[in-house]
């Protein structure tokens, strides 16, 4: 017996201020996979991950929808596990970097570093919206590209030219808050010394605990030279503020690794047979694995190791990486409809089909992984229902119909053999991230396991008596090979693998059962496993993908559909003021795909709203119709002129949009009540 492994698994943390989509997805599958695989051979693995909850952007969607910073992050909380859950990722823990357990490890590493002399001070200049009485992250302010003078550019870096710069040097720049011009105000910032970490993080990371490319990538950083890093930011700011600094608070990435943590203590709290410093202290035998993408390396192979070393914990294992998911060629894209929230996909299909997508496709890389819609449904066609269920589907029912649902007392197929001699080959390239070679090596086994059936053909052999035992026989045997290929696809398809466990009534299959079979036993009623995918299914996502909010991650002003989850008293929903109006214009907004101007009439004056219906209503539909409006909405200054309300409709988006219309009788300026 090897010795059982005792393993932590995070996966990024996913921000509280947008939905889950399609990238999250990739990664949470691809670590729940390693980890499912983990637990299939009989180590310890604990999944853990929390929602990132902190940073300018939480407080401003907060601000915009009216509620507190606590209520959306609760609401987005739901909303994050109902979505992993429904895609079968076995999460032991999801919490919130917003947390007690949070707050106490953030405190605690950030004394440590300081009573270690490695949190310095000095002032810097930045950008303030003296209206809105803040400082502005690069991504809340635009202007003039500094380089090539391209309008309407953010203030790290140029869409246009790529030139990276300071928001300082953006020309007109404006505050994307508020559409004041911002000035430029000092304060004191805290730094963590990292640059006198240099030595330690050239060997760290190099010391097989990262993917060569990393360490390449990393090398190239460290050899320009460290720069300290920020670690504070001004009120107002939604966060922890720190320790013996009034008004400053802890930068969202300084506590977003160390949400690991207080996700771990508080699953240890919860479940004592498991010690939180078991995994933490220095000498650490036990594994923590982080699997992110490449974009926030810095964070977990610079930082992270740097601070966990001074504060006096371990340093992780392994830091496994990897690239963007991008959707048949390109960046995932709103107006194409390829920016798919998990919600859209899971309306329309199975989340098995993705999970095994991805398990096709993914390697050890760092390397972008694409998603091509047509090859997703041919793959999943071909090798799901075409080969491995096919296998169950010709063998389960004459061993219903014909033998009372029993097997054979012997297995016979050699081919039996050979499946279980690929084991070592296949449980390494899972333990490498290589899946896509195991699914490779896996959809060839089931290949040879069809065509022994197609050779033996037990629908001809059933019906003469003299071959019927043979029928029986070949049928188990096909079942038998279709159990072990379902004991290696389990880490991918747990759902199927557990449909499986049932039909062949045969328990929870483990990687240990790989070296026996089911021999003179009785299966239960086979019933279909999966179904193709229809193409439809995806136009329907893309569809929905062209109207669903989109959550570009921590870069995000747009308002967060709080949906039905956060619940409302009467009080504060007759605060708002809902009215009846009517539509005397309707204009085509130059430049804008989604809007239309609307002038609206409310009985005693006129308003301007602009209203995104336009791909389900011409401007000439909607002249002199009804409509209901949110009256007392703050007005909202939009790129194409200032919006004094909200008109109410209905409907996912694009052409299945519905204007709520009153019927005749309704007067403009009516209270809507
Ligand atoms: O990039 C992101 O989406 C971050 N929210 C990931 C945080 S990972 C960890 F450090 F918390
Ligand atoms: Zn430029």
């Amino acid at each position: 017996m090897n010795k059982v492994r005792k393993i932590l698994v995070t996966s990024a943390l996913p921000y509280a201020n947008g939905s889950i989509h399609l990238g999250h997805l990739m990664e949470h599958i691809q670590t729940d996979i390693w980890v499912r695989y983990q637990r299939l051979t009989g180590n310890q693995c604990i999944y853990v991950c929390a929602d990132d909850a902190h940073g300018t952007a939480t407080m401003l969607n907060a601000d915009e929808l009216g509620i507190s910073a606590e209520d959306l992050i609760s609401a987005v909380h739901k909303e994050h596990i109902q979505d992993f859950q429904d895609f079968h990722i076995s999460h032991d823990n999801f919490h919130s970097t917003h947390s007690e357990e949070n707050k106490h490890f953030s405190y605690l590493i950030y004394r440590k570093l300081k009573e270690a002399g490695q949190i310095g001070e000095h002032d810097i200049n930045q950008l303030y919206d003296p209206e809105k009485g803040m400082f502005l992250a690069d991504r809340f302010v635009t202007g003039n590209c500094p380089q090539c003078n391209a309008a309407d550019q953010y203030g790290d870096n140029c869409d246009a030219c790529g030139a990276t710069y300071s928001a300082m040097d953006l020309g007109e720049p404006t505050s994307r808050i508020s559409g004041v011009t911002p000035e430029v105000r000092q304060s004191k910032h805290l730094f963590f010394k990292l640059s006198e970490h240099t030595d330690f993080l050239n060997k760290w990371t190099r010391s097989g605990t990262l993917q060569a490319a990393v360490t390449n990538k990393l090398s190239e950083w460290l050899d320009q030279g460290l720069q300290d890093w920020d670690i504070s930011r001004d009120a107002p700011y939604f966060g922890f503020e720190i320790p013996d600094e009034p008004g400053k608070y802890f930068y969202v990435w300084l506590d977003a690794p160390i949400g690991y943590m207080a996700s771990f203590k508080n699953y240890c709290d919860n479940h004592t047979d498991i010690t939180f410093d078991d995994f933490w202290k220095p000498d650490s035998t036990c594994e923590v694995h982080h699997f992110i993408g490449k974009d926030i390396v810095n964070f977990h192979a610079l930082f992270w190791p740097a601070m966990l070393t001074v504060a006096g914990f371990r340093t992780p294992t392994s830091v496994h990486v990897h690239g963007f998911a991008t959707i048949n060629g390109e960046k995932m894209s709103k107006s194409k409809g390829t920016f798919i929230n998990a919600r859209t996909y899971l309306n329309e299909l199975s989340p098995t089909y993705l999970r095994y997508y991805f398990a096709a496709r993914l390697s050890n890389s760092i390397e972008d992984l694409d998603i091509n819609l047509d090859d997703f449904v041919q793959r999943v066609n071909s090798d799901l229902v075409g080969k491995l269920v096919n296998i169950a589907s010709r063998c389960a029912g004459f061993i219903n119909k014909q033998f009372d649902g029993k097997l054979t007392r012997q297995v016979q197929c050699d081919l039996l053999a050979s499946f279980s001699n690929q084991q070592q080959q296949i449980a390494a390239n899972y333990e490498s991230g290589e899946f896509s070679k195991a699914m490779r090596s896996i959809m060839a086994l089931a290949d040879m396991a069809n065509q022994f059936i197609a050779e033996e053909k037990p629908w001809i052999l059933i019906k003469d008596p003299s071959t019927k035992d043979r029928a029986q026989q070949v049928c188990s045997d096909g079942l038998n090979l279709f159990r072990m290929l379902m004991i290696y696809l389990k880490p991918v398809l747990p759902d199927l693998a557990q449909k499986a466990e049932q039909f062949l009534n045969c328990g929870e299959l483990q990687w240990s059962d790989l070296s026996h079979q089911l021999t003179d036993h009785r299966i239960n009623t086979f019933e279909p496993l999966l179904k193709r995918i229809e193409p439809r299914s995806i136009e329907a996502i893309i569809e929905t993908g062209k109207s669903d909010e989109t959550s570009a991650q921590g870069a995000t002003t747009s308002r967060y559909e709080a949906s039905a989850a956060v619940e409302i008293d009467i009080d504060t929903f007759a605060q708002v003021d809902l009215r009846i109006a009517r539509i005397i214009q309707a204009q085509v907004v130059e430049g804008a795909d989604k809007l239309l101007q609307l002038t609206l009439d409310l009985g005693d004056h006129h308003r301007t709203v602009f209203s995104g219906i336009k791909s389900a209503y011409t401007a000439e539909q909607l002249e002199n119709k009804l409509t209901v409006v949110v009256a007392n909405l703050k007005a909202r200054k939009m790129k194409f002129g200032i919006s004094e309300g909200m008109v109410l409709a209905a409907g996912p988006g694009a052409k299945e949009i519905f204007l709520i219309s009153p019927d005749s009788g309704a007067e403009p300026g009516m209270k809507v009540t």
